[in-house]
């Protein structure tokens, strides 16, 4: 996307959330968005947004997990969401996933509220 300023994005239900030097490679942030918790990762020049809630016993903990071939491991039990779309390995439904904007070093999510009902 190009020509994006801040109130452009604002105006598309994007929320600055951190500066893109906030996060470190391969450790993951948690952030509130309104009352949405998610969790930031950063691997190389991507930066993903998940919630940050396990669906398994419904843990605040995914921004703790580690990151395994672009999935990040929840650090409980092991349960794994796709960096990308937030689906298990097996295609499951897994965590929302929301999209991400970088803009002047600022990374930018943009939130809605999805219904994965477990
Ligand atoms: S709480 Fe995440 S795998 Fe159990």
């Amino acid at each position: 996307m190009k020509s994006l300023t801040p109130s452009k994005l604002k105006e598309l239900g994007f929320f600055p959330v951190c500066k893109v030097s906030d996060l470190r490679e391969k450790q993951g942030k948690r952030f509130f968005i309104n009352e949405t918790e998610i969790a930031l990762f950063k691997v190389k020049e991507n930066i993903y947004a998940l919630n940050n809630v396990c669906p398994h016993q419904h843990s605040p903990i995914l921004f703790d997990g580690f990151i395994e071939d672009g999935f990040i491991v929840c650090p409980a039990h092991g349960w794994e969401f796709n960096l990308e779309d937030g689906k298990q390995p097996s295609g499951r439904k897994g965590v929302d996933s929301y999209e991400v904007e970088l803009l002047n070093e600022e990374v930018y999510v943009k939130v809605i509220k999805k219904s994965l009902n477990w």
